[in-house]
């Protein structure tokens, strides 16, 4: 049975996976993200030029191949519409293969508004959020109040609009005021509907499955990462999406036995934008060492993204929710100036030492349990094969895989396409 594979962040997101989705895209027919929004800033880097993506698939700029936006996607028109001109601007020819499924749900701007204002509600306790409206546009799915791609075109459309907004605006009054012109955002979104609307729009459950009775080859692009899974991640600091494989199969409408290959993306540390627990978190010169060098900051809102060491606990617990078949590192270069290097083996609370993901990850007394790895001190650049990787950072690989009997298949040396290491 001809299978989709996917690829995935293990962490908090920002793995890198747009570079590994641009990567990988030539072997493939379609990519097809599968949930989030523009709450995902994808950045890829090839020929001098760095372009960043927050809807549109990583697939984009290879020739010919189909990039689909599947129905588990939450899409802002506006952003969406700013996306497409930039793709023009680099004169990447899109229109016959950028697909968006009916069942995809519109960020209306009023639920950039309720984000904006639940955050600000919520105090010293937000999230953190991108403030693109996620949260609230995934409420109104599961709350069944939601505007989809598809009904753009039904001629209640303008009814639809106004009866949700209108129930934004009376909800927006238990919250603090926020500065938002709304008259302003309405007339630019309703301005960016005829960019969707000028693109093949499909029931994305049929289209899939028939690529794959047909033998086409289809990758799903994840975006955020496990630990921000609605269900799984460090809750309630998490986005509104099941970012785990599962996610694939409602988020595209294919069946579990459909998947294949699960490529599992993690940093050779660990970073986190936005609050919440964040056990191996250095909020020391290490840490700022790591942002520096790493360029940590994010990609969506440039905030400085809180950096640490990597943490063997949650990879394997984010490794075994999404069968993860394989693993890809990235950065690693970024780890190139480090003296020692860190793995953090265990979590320690309450004088226990488990290497259980905890209930409640924001326990005041949690602990890394940490070991140091001596680093390799020289550039990277000169390795092109895995066994070229100087002993320490061949060491520093194996120590990882030691612990899960997954291997890594590709290691990322550098954010250009061509700067990864395939085994
Ligand atoms: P994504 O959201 O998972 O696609 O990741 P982001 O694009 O938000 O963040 C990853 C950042 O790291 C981007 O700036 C990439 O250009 C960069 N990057 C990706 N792989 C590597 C790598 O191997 N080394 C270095 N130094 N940077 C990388
Ligand atoms: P990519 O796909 C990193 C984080 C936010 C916040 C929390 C909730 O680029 O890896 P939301 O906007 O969903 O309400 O935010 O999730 N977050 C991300 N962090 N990378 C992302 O996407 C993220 N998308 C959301 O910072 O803490
Ligand atoms: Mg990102």
């Amino acid at each position: 049975m001809n299978k989709i594979d996917v690829i995935l962040g293990l962490q908090w997101g920002d793995e890198g996976k747009g570079k590994i989705v641009d990567y990988l895209a030539t072997s493939y027919d379609i990519v097809a993200r599968f949930q989030g929004g523009p709450n995902a800033g994808h950045t890829l880097k090839f020929d001098g030029n760095k372009y960043v993506l927050h809807t549109v698939p990583s697939g984009i700029f290879r020739e010919n191949l189909i990039n689909l936006i599947g129905n588990g996607v939450v899409l802002d028109p506006i952003v969406f519409q700013k996306e497409l001109r930039s793709l023009e601007a680099s004169k990447v020819m899109f229109h016959s293969r950028l697909l968006v499924s009916k069942k995809a749900h519109l960020i209306l701007p009023t639920h950039r508004w309720l984000d904006a204002a639940s955050e600000a509600h919520k105090g010293k306790a937000k999230i953190g959020s991108t403030l693109k409206g996620i949260g609230p546009t995934y409420m109104d799915k599961t709350g069944r109040n939601g505007i989809r791609v598809g009904d753009i075109a039904s001629p209640d459309f303008m009814e639809r609009y106004n009866a949700l907004k209108n129930k934004h605006l009376e909800l927006l009054k238990i919250y603090p005021a926020i500065d938002f012109n709304l008259d302003k955002e309405e007339a630019e979104w309703f301005d960016s509907l005829s960019a969707l609307t000028a693109l093949q729009v499909v029931d994305c459950e049929y289209y899939i499955n028939d690529a794959l009775n047909t033998g086409k080859r289809i990758l799903a692009e994840g975006a955020q990462g496990s630990m921000l899974d609605i269900d799984f991640g460090t809750y309630p600091f998490v986005t509104s999406s099941n970012t785990i494989t599962a996610g694939v199969c409602t988020g595209l409408g294919v069946a579990p036995q459909r998947i294949g290959r699960v490529i599992g993306i993690t940093k050779a540390y660990c970073t986190r934008v936005g609050s919440g627990p964040f056990p191996s978190e250095l909020l020391d010169e290490v840490g700022n060492k790591l942002r520096e060098i790493g360029n940590e900051f994010g990609s969506t809102t440039g905030r400085p993204r809180r950096c640490g060491w990597i943490d063997i606990p949650q990879l394997k617990y984010t490794i075994m929710l999404n069968g993860v078949t394989e693993l890809c590192m990235t950065k690693i270069d970024v780890l190139n100036a480090f003296e020692s290097i860190g793995i953090a083996n265990a979590y320690n609370y309450g004088g226990i030492e488990t290497e259980i993901v905890p209930f409640d990850l924001n326990m005041n007394d949690m602990q890394s349990v940490m070991e140091m790895l001596p680093g390799w001190n020289c550039p990277l650049d000169s390795a092109s094969q895995y066994e070229d990787l100087p002993e320490a950072a061949l060491h520093f690989i194996r120590t990882l895989e030691n612990h899960r009997g997954v291997r890594f298949t590709m290691t990322s040396t550098g954010p250009e396409r061509e700067k990864l290491i395939v085994r």
